[in-house]
């Protein structure tokens, strides 16, 4: 075992101890939970089950890494002063969260005075969150909670998107190229695109101000980052004038209409031999001994268009628009979903 992977091995495992801990620690602060799985489902999966697929996840990640697909995060190794910050701020929120969770209130933020111009599907309290997408607090916690919710394994799971854009890319630089992330939140995913080809130009889009002012943050060190306020079903780019288009637990959040309108936005931007990868939620089947798990979620996270998800035919959104389905790869409870519109002159173009 060489010194980076053994440097890998001990940040990650004190990441998962970090996130999982405050994952026990926040149930239990919050008091027991219903667990409304359908009558006849199977029980979910036990912390056993769970912590052996994030394995899987991160021995994947590491391997990546070696192969030279991506390299070695620079941020493994966060500032313990930022780490204890963000815990207690995520502390602070824990009973407002469960007080929503309890009375079913995800939405506080539809009477929001300041947000009526977004849409109404937009305007909730996403995962019981204080302030919906729409707070700087918000914004402020997202990455956090996430990695809570995921036991440190978020961003392993988003890394995993980049492996079919350096198939893609198979060693050039991304100069000259054009890459959009479609509800890129904060602006994680681009950090680790633009770490690893930074000369390729990168925009993020989002329908939140609050988040979006956190991507710009976190994109400052590249000269070629740009951000941009629209809506998924309405990209304000020309037709077929992207490289790569890229979305990371975006489509779970939408309504099944607007789902459909974004991946036809997303299909017209790209460029004839470009490349679309989509990151997501599992779906039911993909590994069925976790889909009680699909049942719960949504009700313990309130993730209003999650059930409709799960059982929806991505694929055959995007082949819809000509685009070619590459073999989904599984990521823990995520999985990589990669497209190619075909180049002109070639078979199907
Ligand atoms: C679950 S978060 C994912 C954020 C980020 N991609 C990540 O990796 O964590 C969903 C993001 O999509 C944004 N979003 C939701 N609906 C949208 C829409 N119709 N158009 C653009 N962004 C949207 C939200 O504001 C939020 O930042």
């Amino acid at each position: 075992m060489g010194v980076q992977q053994v440097f890998y091995s001990v940040t990650q495992a004190a990441r998962v101890g970090w996130y999982l801990g405050q994952y026990l620690v926040a149930g239990r602060l919050s008091g027991p939970e219903p667990l409304p799985l359908p009558a006849g489902s199977a029980p979910p999966p036990d912390r056993g089950a769970i912590l052996a697929d994030l394995r899987t996840l991160l021995r994947r990640d590491w391997s990546n890494i070696a192969a030279g697909l991506y390299r070695l995060p620079p941020d493994l190794v966060r500032d313990p002063r930022r780490l204890l910050h963000d815990a207690a701020r995520f502390f602070r929120d824990v009973p407002a969260v469960a007080r929503r969770r309890r009375q079913g209130g995800g939405q506080e933020m539809s009477g929001d005075p300041g947000s009526r111009a977004l849409p109404r599907y937009y305007r909730q309290n996403f995962h019981y969150q204080t302030g919906g997408y729409l707070s700087a607090e918000s914004a402020r916690l997202y990455d956090h909670q996430v990695e809570v919710l995921f036991a440190g394994g978020a961003d392993a799971m988003r890394r995993q998107a980049l492996v079919p854009i350096a198939r893609h890319l198979a060693g050039r630089s991304g100069q000259g190229l054009r890459l959009l992330d479609v509800g890129s939140g904060t602006g994680r995913f681009l950090t680790f695109v633009l770490d690893n080809w930074p000369r390729m130009h990168c925009t993020a889009l989002d329908l939140s101000i609050p988040y979006l002012a956190r991507a710009r943050a976190a994109l400052a060190p590249w000269s070629r980052a740009a951000a941009v306020l629209a809506p998924a079903e309405r990209l304000p780019f020309a037709d077929a004038s992207q490289d790569i288009v890229t979305s990371v637990f975006l489509f779970h959040e939408l309504p099944a209409a607007v789902r459909a309108r974004a991946a036809a936005e997303m299909a017209r931007v790209l460029k004839p031999g470009g490349l679309l990868v989509l990151l997501d939620s599992l779906q039911l089947g993909d590994r069925p001994d976790f889909d009680p798990l699909l049942h719960l979620f949504p009700v313990a996270f309130h993730e209003p268009y999650y059930a409709d998800y799960v059982q929806a035919d991505i694929a055959a959104l995007f082949s819809g628009h000509g685009l070619r389905p590459q073999a989904p790869e599984r990521a823990f409870l995520a999985k990589v979903m990669a497209f190619d519109r075909p180049a002109v002159g070639t078979d199907g173009a």
